[in-house]
């Protein structure tokens, strides 16, 4: 059974197919119409979503097959006392693949474990996030015209926020990839990336405070809200949202060519002026979201 747990049961070269996939599909939509007619996607969302849950869903959709879910933990029999295994082992009665999202690290693993269908990870509380990553990958690689040679400045909350995670770990794999870090001390990566992916992997990073200092750099920046929900004490969440805020005279120290990235949603760490700079490239990265979940779903299908 093929699942998607991290960014990394895919190899650089599925991956690459996958992107080529994505790209197929943005320019010729009509192709994939009734590909997965007949198909059920399950989406089970125990944590809040807008763009993860209706991209998946639109992707099902425009291939021209049906879905099924639930949007609230709450209103699922989680509430009762059930496990996740034990959902997972009826859903696969239900449908043929399944994207879960649950606020528990490892949630996603334990469910392709009882699961006699695809699972697709769509976020393991504060650990990973890979379609975030195929959709940042998609977008990346659609604008910059490549995943090698980038130096890319990841903002914001480093420690709670899984799609920097994922993104890290997908991105070590490519030649000359330079990482730069821009956190407070308290939301610095957590030790299994730090140690287990940017050490090991030898690839070159560094890790600043201040935004000003990596600007002029980058070819990309990434930026991320502070993770309120993971947060264990509000007094701290409090000192650290406003922490970085891009705007408008932010955006002249850095290159003209260089993007921003954001998986949303945005709080206060990105101007509503900036968005139109033609470098904001969040907006146009929700709509990848969609071509790449549907590649990924045709994929894990076996259909493509
Ligand atoms: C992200 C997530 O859920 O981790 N959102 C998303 O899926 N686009 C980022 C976030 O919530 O900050």
């Amino acid at each position: 059974m093929n699942h998607i747990i991290s960014p990394l049961d895919l190899s650089v070269e599925e991956l690459d197919k996958l992107l080529d996939l994505a790209n197929d599909i943005e320019r010729n939509p009509e192709k994939y119409a009734h590909a997965c007619e007949g198909k059920r996607l399950a989406s089970l969302f125990y944590e809040p979503s807008t763009r993860t849950r209706l991209s998946f869903e639109a992707a099902m959709m425009n291939l021209g097959g049906k879905v099924l879910g639930f949007s609230d933990g709450g209103s699922s029999s989680a509430t009762k006392g059930e496990s996740v295994s034990d959902t997972i082992r009826v859903v696969s009665c239900y449908a043929d693949i399944a994207a879960i999202r649950h606020p528990k690290e490892g949630a996603a693993l334990v469910a392709s474990m009882a699961s006699q269908i695809p699972v697709i990870n769509a976020g393991d509380g504060g650990h990973q996030h890979p379609t975030q990553t195929l959709t940042d990958l998609l977008t990346i690689r659609s604008l910059k015209g490549r995943l090698d040679n980038l130096t890319i400045g990841l903002c914001g909350d480093l420690k709670f926020g899984r799609t920097v995670h994922s993104l890290i770990d997908a991105l070590a794999r490519y030649e000359n990839v330079n990482f730069i870090l821009i956190s407070p001390e308290e939301l610095r990566v957590p030790g299994y990336i730090r140690d287990g992916v940017l050490q090991k992997t030898n690839v070159s990073y560094r890790e600043v405070v201040r935004l000003e200092d990596a600007l002029a750099e980058l070819d990309l920046l990434y930026m991320t809200r502070v993770q309120k929900e993971r947060f264990f004490n509000e007094e701290d969440y409090i000192r650290m949202k406003d922490f970085y805020i891009l705007d408008e005279a932010k955006m002249k120290l850095a290159s003209p060519d260089m993007l921003v990235l954001h998986p949303l949603p945005r709080v206060n760490e990105i101007a509503v002026e900036v968005d139109k700079d033609p470098r904001a490239a969040y907006f146009k990265q929700a709509q990848y979201g969609v071509y790449v979940r549907m590649a990924l779903i045709l994929t894990l299908l076996e259909i493509a």
